[in-house]
Formats: structure tokens, sequence, C-alpha cells
């Protein structure tokens, strides 16, 4: 456990475990949040937002190995126990509790608004339920039940982080401080190009991207699919497969290796077989500790469950002080 003189600044971010992590979560985003652990300025709270997840279509039967396979990513990915807090959010009902509270001070006209809700709606019509629409009340209460003050999210997220200093605020002012009003933490993350040319990795498109778990092989064939072309126009491309693989020889190669692509490109062509093969090589390379590591907790289930036991120990203490000061000063207490 880290020790400090001065008080620590404490950081929260979730992930919804939605299935395997892809190389655009990590690079984009779970490597940058992770990073902040070795801060001794920081201390840090991870959690797998299970109550988020099934907001959306989800298959109950699955979703305990779901829950089981981002713990397991998250320590994969870094998270070291010594230096952060890991918890899954239904541990911890002090959350849902908090949430409803904040519910009875946030006007419902302003959650319909919300950009993120109404994509949504759009994508799951038939799934429009109310757990949907308070999902960033939720998220408002996973941050200031631990008074976070920088939370590490991608852009995406930014309308709930205003929303959630925002509730702070009205809290504070309907019943007195109690809370901090957190700031976004934008990570310097990467922008993950999708296998198929057209926009970002992503999990609802499962012919985008390369998952954490892919073997070898595997990497190899989802990047024989990217799609290819001569060069005849003699520029560089800024979006198709061609920029695909070009960012991603930048990322996994280097700045140098991309130039010379590049060149190539534009007067002999390239020779995609061996690019693809090659950059195939340099993102295994980069995946292969990853994956050792998932073993290494996969096998030892006793391990993973004490680092869950000791993280919510922890996050529960400070849930339930903050929980009852929010209750007292709303005269519930
Ligand atoms: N809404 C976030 C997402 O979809 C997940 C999330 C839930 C979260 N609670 C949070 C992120 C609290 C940061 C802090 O990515």
């Amino acid at each position: 456990m880290k020790t400090s003189s001065t008080t620590p600044t404490r950081i929260f971010s979730g992930s919804r475990p939605t299935g395997p992590l892809h190389l655009g979560n990590y690079l984009g985003g779970i490597k940058g949040y992770l990073a902040l652990q070795e801060k001794k300025e920081y201390d840090c709270i991870y959690a797998v937002v299970d109550l988020h997840g099934i907001t959306s279509p989800y298959n109950p039967q699955n979703y305990p190995q779901q829950v089981q396979e981002l713990v397991l990513e998250y320590l994969a990915c870094g998270l070291d126990p010594e230096k952060a807090h890991l918890i899954i959010q239904s541990h911890i009902p002090e959350h849902i509790e908090l949430a409803y509270l904040f519910s009875t001070i946030y006007p419902v006209s302003r959650l319909q608004q919300l950009p993120t809700y109404k994509d949504k709606k759009k994508n799951q019509p038939h799934y429009v339920n109310l757990g949907l629409l308070s999902y960033p009340v939720l998220m408002a209460a996973d941050i200031l039940i631990y008074k976070a003050q920088l939370v590490p999210v991608g852009k995406d997220q930014l309308p709930h982080l205003e929303l959630t200093r925002e509730i702070a605020r009205k809290f504070n002012r309907l019943f007195g401080k109690t809370f901090p009003e957190p700031q976004a933490y934008l990570t310097p993350g990467a922008y993950v190009p999708s296998l198929t040319g057209q926009g970002k990795m992503s999990k609802t498109n499962s012919k985008s991207y390369i998952s954490l778990m892919d073997n070898l092989e595997t990497i190899k064939n989802k990047l024989a699919k990217v799609p290819t072309d001569t060069g005849k126009g003699k520029k560089i491309p800024s979006t198709g497969g061609v920029a695909t693989l070009f960012t991603l020889v930048q990322l996994f190669q280097g700045e140098e290796k991309r130039k010379e692509y590049e060149k190539l490109y534009l007067s002999t062509g390239i020779k995609y077989q061996s690019l693809k093969k090659e950059l195939a090589l340099a993102i295994y390379q980069v995946l292969q500790p990853i994956q050792e590591k998932r073993n290494y907790y996969l096998r030892r289930p006793k391990l993973v469950r004490d680092i869950l036991t000791a993280g919510e120990k922890y996050a529960r203490t400070i849930a339930r002080e903050t929980l009852n000061e929010a209750k007292e000063k709303m005269g519930l207490l």
C-alpha cells in the first residue's frame, strides 16, 4: 500500500464488462488509466461496473464470466494491487444507495437530453429501461462516493462528468458542502483505427478489432483481411485499410518504419504480405506479456479473490463514511 505524507488525490474509473478488451481499449484507455497508479500522490480505485453493464441487453449465464474476465484483464494490463485498488461495483451496494439519493435532486428531463442516452435509445429501442436513463446518476455516485477528484475517461464520457459535477454542486448547495467537483482526466491515449478501414476499432463490429487475447495466428488472419491498394493515387490515404495499416505500423513498429512504408507506397509499391506479417509479430510481442500475466492470474483464483477482497474492504470503508455523511445531511439519520 502506498503511504504519503500529504493527502493523496483520489482517482476513480470504471469499465463495463462487455466482452474481451481489444487493442483500442488498451492503447486508447486502460493503459493510460493504469499508469496513474505509479504516482505517489494518487490513490486509485478501478472498478468493473457490472451494474452499468446490465442496462444493455446481456446474457445472465455468461455475465459472471464476463465480470471475471475484466478483472483478469485489468490485472493483465498492469493493475498492481500493491499500488491501486480493484473492485466490482455491485459488491459495494453503497453506490446504489447514493445513486438513489442523487436521483431525487436531478431532473428527468435533463437525463433524457444526454447524447449517450439518445444513442442507446436508438441502438436498443426494445431495451430502454429506467436504469439506462439513470445510468449517469449511478456513475456520479460511483465517483462521488469516493470523493474522487480525477476521473480518467475517454472523450465520450465528458457529458457524464459534467453531470457528475452538477450533482456535486447541487448537493452541496442544498445540503451543505460534501462533495468535490471531479475533473475528467484525459490521458494521452492513441487513436486505434478499425481493421475494416472505416472509423475506430470497436467492440460492436467483430471484424474491426484485434482482441488482447488473440494469438499470433489469429492476428495474422485478421490483418490478412485488411483491404489494401497499390497506391496509384500517389497520395497517402487518411482513411481505408492502408491508413489503418500505417497507423498500426506507427504504434507498434515506430514512426520511422511508417515513413519507409509511405515512401514505398508512393514509389515502387508495398509488399503487403510481408508488411502484415511483420506487423502481426510486432503486435503479438506487445500482447504476449499481457496474455502471460492473464494466465498467471487465471491459474491463481484465490489470489484474485484476495485482491478483490482487499480492494473492496478499502473502498467500502470510504463508501460507508460518505454515504452516512450524505444521509445525515439529507435528514435521513
Ligand atoms: N460510463 C463509463 C463507460 O461507459 C463507465 C463508468 C461507469 C465509469 N461508472 C464510471 C467511468 C465512473 C468512470 C467513472 O465507459
